[in-house]
């Protein structure tokens, strides 16, 4: 069977096939492994690896891997916060900074990690989150030549100029038109809107107000929209609003690629729109995770979570014993309010053919539902 078209002006530009692309998704490297982002790209689609959690080393040797298994086009995503509290550069620095001052944030931490029984483990193998690190973590991605870059968070204004010079293309990650017109101004080449639907740190406004505003704010610029699609549907409205290719993120976590924890799959694949809440708990900036009793912990204990990053260093020790415990109804699983459609683990090719040829069937199929004239 000849294989279906779907085409816009972003396939040209990226040079890939259907404008389908694997949310670039940061952690510890478990949402968007090297195989899950190859796939992707030889399907067609473009595969986008999150780096942000990673060390420089790890986000180099995955950059290479990714190249031996693809031949294809593919892209990092580093978050850029635009607003970071400052932070020491060495875990010690990091601990001695939270005892001195939020004594009554680490004493809470102190008390969940009694609660539920976890064993003392030190997340040190996690990089500090300082500005220092950001450089070295794009510094990667520029001397990579990846080819192409997407700026979450914050201002990308810096580095524009430093991947024009090696050719890399870089794509904006914003959730509202104010940051659309700062990261256009910034320089990038696309824009990613992403709505309150989606999974990981999102903003308030969802995709169906979000998108055509962002299109009109920002034409020429190409629009991609991020949130809530999983299935062709999803992709046609996200072009029938005016963007020209989707961000994929919660449904390529239960691809049989993914390598997120097999119980947080479980809890996508179970779960309802309504089980994916947004809280400050994790990273100190509003994400959308599972709800579980933890963020129920943190909402009861009347703290303010932390600013990022602090917030993220308070709490990773704990993520880190959790995981080591197995205990993994305790650290975040970010997915989004899609979740609610997602029964089944699929390889990331089915994945991205039932994307591709749903959209398909749905563009062609309106015609005879809708009569216009
Ligand atoms: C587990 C997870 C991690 C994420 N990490 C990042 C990240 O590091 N950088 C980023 O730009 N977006 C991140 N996001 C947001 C995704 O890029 C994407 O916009 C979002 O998943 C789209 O919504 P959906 O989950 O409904 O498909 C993350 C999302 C999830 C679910």
């Amino acid at each position: 069977m000849a294989r279906p078209v779907l085409h816009t002006a972003i396939c040209d530009f990226l040079g890939i096939e259907y404008p389908i692309i694997l949310a670039g998704m940061g952690g510890k490297g478990r949402a968007t492994p090297p195989q899950l982002v190859a796939a992707v790209s030889n399907a067609g689609g473009l595969g986008v690896m999150g780096g942000s959690g990673l060390s420089t080393e790890e986000i180099r040797r995955r950059i290479r891997e990714i190249r031996s298994l693809t031949d294809k086009p593919f892209g990092v995503d580093l978050l850029l916060p635009a607003s970071m509290a400052d932070l020491e550069e060495t875990k010690a620095a990091v601990r001695q900074q939270l005892q001195r001052d939020h004594p009554r944030h680490v004493e809470f931490m102190r008390s969940l990690m009694r609660e539920f029984d976890l064993p003392d483990v030190s997340a040190e193998d996690n990089p500090v989150m300082s500005a220092k690190e950001i450089r070295e973590e794009v510094q990667v991605v520029l001397d990579e030549k990846v080819p192409v870059f997407a700026a979450a968070l914050g201002d990308p204004s810096w580095v524009v100029p430093l991947a024009r010079e090696q050719g890399i293309k870089v794509a904006g990650m914003v959730g509202s038109v104010r940051h659309a017109v700062r990261q256009v101004n910034a320089g990038v080449d696309i824009i990613v809107a992403q709505g309150h639907e989606a999974g990981g740190h999102t903003g308030r406004i969802a995709n169906f107000p979000l998108i055509p505003q962002v299109v009109d704010a920002v034409r020429p610029v190409p629009v991609v929209a991020a949130g809530g699609i999983a299935d062709g549907r999803g992709v046609a409205a996200a072009l029938a609003l005016g963007a020209v290719g989707a961000w994929v993120g919660t449904a390529f976590l239960t691809a049989e690629e993914s390598r997120i924890p097999e119980a947080h799959q479980e809890q996508i694949l179970g779960g309802s729109s309504h089980d994916f809440i947004v809280t400050r708990a994790y990273t100190g900036k509003t994400a959308r995770d599972y709800k579980n009793v933890v963020i129920d912990a943190w909402e009861r204990s009347g703290l303010s979570p932390l600013p990022m990053p602090l917030q993220g260093a308070l709490v990773e020790d704990f993520v880190a014993a959790a995981e080591r415990a197995g205990r993994y109804e305790l650290p975040n699983n970010p997915a989004g309010q899609v979740a609610g459609m997602l029964t089944e683990r699929k390889p990331a090719d089915l994945i991205m053919d039932e994307l591709i040829q749903g959209a398909v069937d749905v563009l062609q199929g309106l015609q005879h539902t809708v009569a216009v004239g």
